[in-house]
C-alpha cells in the first residue's frame, strides 16, 4: 500500500459560530496571532511529507486560493520597498514542491459530502483529512499531529482517527468512537455514531479533525444519505468503513483548540501570543499586569 501523499482540507462550512466574521470569508482564513489557521493546517501537513494539498471550497473560496498564491502586486511594492523580510514571508506561505488543487462543492451539505468530492483527485490512494479550525499545537521537538499520524499508519496499514477524551456532557459535539485496547495510545474501533446525546454515547472519546483514511471510504460516501443535522456525515461513511476493513483510533500527543468556536479560538489565541516570538514577552508582561 502506497505513503500518504495528498492531504484533503475541507472549507466550505457556512462557520455560523463565527458570523460576522465569517460572512464574506472562511473561518479557516482567521488568523492565530497572524497567520491564518488553514496556514498551520498546511504546514501540519507538509510536516508530514504530504506534497498535495486538495483544498474543498465553497461560495467563499477566493480569500484561501489567494493565500496560497503569488502575490504579484504585493510582491513587487515590498520588493520596491526593500521591505525583505516580509517580502520572504509571503513568498513563502508554501514550500514550492508543494501542489495545491482547488475542487468546489456546490453546496454546504456536509463533511462527508465535501470528502466525497475529492475522489477523482485522490484516486485509489490512501489520504490524510484535516479540519483547520481544529488547532493543534504540539511542544517543540515533538512531531505534528497528522506527523504522529502517518507514522502510525506505515506500520499498521489501515485508517486512523484522531481522538481524545471529552467531558461527558459535551458529546453531543463530536463523533463518539466505541473503541477496544489495542497498543499503547491506539485503539480498535467497534462503532462510532456522530454527536450522540451523553446519555447514550457509547464512551466519551472524540473524534477531533484529523484522519487517514483508506480509500474505501469512498464507495460509502458516495451510499450515504443524509444523517445527524440533515447533513452528509464523514462519521457515518467511517462506520460502514469500519465493518469492512479496521478503523484505529490514535491518542495523539498535543494540544488542540477548537478554533470553530468563539472560546476556543480565543485560547487558542493567547496560547500562541504568550509563545510567538514577536509578542510573547510583551503579552506576558500585559497579562501579568491585569493580574491573569
Ligand atoms: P463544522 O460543522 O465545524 O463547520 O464542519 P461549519 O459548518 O463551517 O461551522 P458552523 O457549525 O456553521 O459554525 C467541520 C469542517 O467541515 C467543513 C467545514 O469547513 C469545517 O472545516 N465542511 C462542513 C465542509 O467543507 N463542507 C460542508 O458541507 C460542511
Amino acid at each position: 500500500m502506497k505513503t500518504i501523499r495528498k492531504a484533503v482540507f475541507p472549507v466550505a462550512g457556512l462557520g455560523s459560530r463565527f458570523l460576522p466574521a465569517t460572512k464574506a470569508q472562511p473561518k479557516e482564513m482567521l488568523p492565530i496571532v497572524d497567520k491564518p489557521l488553514i496556514q498551520y493546517a498546511v504546514e501540519e501537513a507538509v510536516d508530514a511529507g504530504i506534497t498535495e494539498m486538495v483544498f474543498i471550497t465553497g461560495r467563499n473560496k477566493r480569500a484561501i486560493e489567494d493565500h496560497f498564491d503569488k502575490a504579484y502586486e504585493l510582491e513587487a511594492e515590498l520588493e520596491a520597498a526593500g521591505k525583505d523580510a516580509l517580502l520572504d514571508l509571503v513568498q513563502n506561505v508554501i514550500p514550492k514542491n508543494i501542489t495545491c488543487i482547488f475542487i468546489r462543492q456546490s453546496a454546504p451539505l456536509g463533511l462527508g459530502h465535501a470528502v466525497l468530492c475529492a475522489r477523482p483527485v485522490v484516486g485509489d490512494e490512501p489520504f490524510a483529512v484535516l479540519l483547520a479550525d481544529d488547532f493543534m499545537d504540539v511542544p517543540p521537538g515533538q512531531k505534528g499531529v497528522l506527523a504522529q499520524m502517518t507514522a502510525c499508519f506505515a506500520e499498521e496499514r489501515a485508517s486512523i482517527l484522531a481522538v481524545q477524551d471529552v467531558p461527558r456532557a459535551e458529546t453531543k459535539q463530536y463523533g463518539i468512537v466505541r473503541a477496544s485496547a489495542y497498543k499503547p495510545n491506539l485503539e480498535r474501533c467497534e462503532a462510532i455514531v456522530e454527536k450522540p446525546m451523553p446519555e447514550v454515547a457509547p464512551s466519551t472519546l472524540a473524534v477531533v479533525g484529523r484522519y487517514v483514511l483508506t480509500n474505501g471510504i469512498f464507495d460509502f460516501l458516495e451510499g450515504l444519505g443524509k444523517g445527524a443535522g440533515g447533513e452528509i456525515q464523514l462519521t457515518d461513511g467511517i462506520a460502514a468503513l469500519m465493518k469492512v476493513e479496521p478503523v484505529l483510533a490514535y491518542r495523539y500527543h498535543g494540544t488542540r483548540y477548537d478554533c470553530g468556536s468563539k472560546l476556543g479560538y480565543l485560547k487558542a489565541t493567547v496560547a500562541m501570543g504568550l509563545k510567538h516570538a514577536e509578542t510573547g514577552a510583551g503579552f506576558t508582561e500585559y497579562l501579568n499586569m491585569r493580574g491573569h
